[in-house]
């Protein structure tokens, strides 16, 4: 059992404290947002996560879980320190870093203070945990020796997290690897501490390496993405089927079966960002990355298409009523930052749609961006006089929805299925016009 602490409180920070308590430890998480830490005491949550109130509920009760507006107090109290903040894109698309600097400037004021008034040997290893580019934990590492006084002992390490949102607890719980940036013998241990509960296999790398292990394997993922998006192009284009292709590649172990799900595209927090502060950083060491570039271009592209499919079913897209069903970026999330869903609507909103919607998670947030659409209690609501659906983010619920129902319900009976994952079958029976993305369906002109 070792002391904790977390700085920054976003969908990282507290979903690492809240499994660090679970696993019974003692954690202290601080953030600078006084309203979100006063939510937090009273088991409030910022976001949606799956799992994850229970765990911040129970663990909070049990005083083996902490919300602080104080770093000195995460400081003091804690042997490990987690950096947690966010490191969001500029307008140049390199990650912005004041955040984490700002926080080794408070990490290293508040050690200093706490030397003052300790005689006690003082130890702290700090963890980059937000994603980084490379060379960061050189970085964090001279800013915190510029100020702390000598004698003061510390490491820097770096652990980068894999946790997807919706699915983060069981990411954190049982992860496919656990990566640490660390050559001391110290902070291994410490490591190998903490983790131990975790049977996941631990691979310690240098620092640098450990940085550009994540940068490499969301771009990597996000890679995938957009080569089966734009196979699934060439499927459109001479009528073969994506899903097959993908199953058929994804057979070979070397390719593998995951993230060969054609679409509209990724989005969240994390691929659109990162695919372009690993970009940036590339360049700004010698190095300029094209085969990302295309990433992105191809990423982009697949919004086009659907506005494209949906001229080739409407014509004229003015003052069509389109129902967007799904605006968050994936199921089990409300987040839509980067989502394809929103990118579409705004696409929709040039060409003069009205727009009807429904998400089973992110009307709020999508309100605050988009107030002026119609948002709907329930998806039926949503086809009520509609000339097209499209369905852009793959919740449960839709898939189970009363087709025959909807087919009454709207104006004209055109369906896009952005995520590739209605029955078609059962469309096309009902009577439905459906298109996909590089699916092949029987009657799809
Ligand atoms: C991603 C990574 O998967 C995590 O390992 C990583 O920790 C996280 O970023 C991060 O850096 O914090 P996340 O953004 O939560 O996680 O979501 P994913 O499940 O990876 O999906 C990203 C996007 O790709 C979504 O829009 C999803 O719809 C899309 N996607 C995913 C596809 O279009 N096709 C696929 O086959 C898989």
């Amino acid at each position: 059992m070792k002391n904790i602490g977390i700085i920054g409180t976003g969908h990282v920070g507290l979903v690492t404290g809240a499994c660090f308590a679970k696993l019974g430890n003692n954690v202290i998480c601080a953030d600078n947002d006084s309203e979100k830490i006063k939510k937090l005491n009273q088991h409030i949550l910022p976001f949606y996560e799956p799992g994850l109130n229970t765990i911040v509920e129970e663990e909070h009760k049990k005083e083996r879980l902490l919300f602080t507006n104080s770093i000195e107090e995460v400081v003091k109290n804690s042997e490990v320190i987690f950096i947690t903040v966010g490191t969001p894109s500029t307008e140049n698309g390199k990650a912005d870093l004041s955040y984490v600097e700002q926080v080794s400037i408070e990490i290293a004021k508040s050690l200093s203070n706490i030397s003052k008034i300790s005689s006690a040997k003082i130890y702290r290893l700090i963890v980059e945990k937000s994603t980084v580019p490379v060379l960061t934990g050189e970085w964090v590492k001279r800013t915190i020796e510029l100020i702390v006084p000598t004698g003061i002992d510390f490491d820097i390490a770096a652990n980068p997290e894999f946790l997807r949102e919706g699915n983060a607890i069981k990411d954190f719980m049982e992860p496919d690897r656990i990566v640490v940036g660390t050559e001391n013998e110290r902070a291994k241990k410490i490591f190998q501490e903490i983790y131990s509960p975790i049977k996941s296999p631990i691979i310690f790398t240098d620092i640098k390496s450990a940085e550009i292990i994540k940068h490499a394997s969301n771009s990597f993922l996000a890679m995938k993405i957009s080569y089966i998006n734009a196979i699934s192009q060439i499927c459109d284009k001479v009528g073969a089927d994506i899903e097959m292709v993908a199953e058929g590649m994804g057979m070979d172990k070397r390719i593998g079966k995951s993230f060969l799900k054609a679409g509209i595209g990724y989005g969240g927090s994390c691929f659109p960002k990162d695919v372009k502060a690993f970009i940036s950083i590339a360049k700004d060491i010698g190095y300029d990355f094209n085969l990302l570039k295309e990433v992105e271009h191809i990423n982009k592209e697949q919004i086009n298409i659907v506005i494209k499919k949906a001229q080739e079913l409407l014509w004229n897209l003015k003052g069509k009523q389109i129902g967007i069903l799904g605006l968050s970026f994936k199921p089990q999330t409300d987040d839509i930052r980067e989502s394809p869903a929103i990118k579409i609507i705004q696409l929709l909103l040039k060409e003069d749609c009205i727009i009807k919607c429904y998400d089973p998670q992110a009307m709020e947030n999508t309100k605050n961006i988009l107030p002026n659409l119609i948002y709907c209690k329930t998806p039926y609501e949503v086809c009520k006089d509609s000339h097209l659906l499209i369905f852009a983010t793959e919740w449960d619920e839709f898939k189970t929805l009363d087709f025959d129902k909807i087919k009454t319900l709207m104006k004209m009976p055109h369906i896009i299925d952005g995520r590739n994952f209605l029955d078609f079958k059962k469309l096309q029976k009902a009577g439905f016009i459906y298109k996909s993305i590089g699916k092949k369906t029987e009657g799809e002109k």
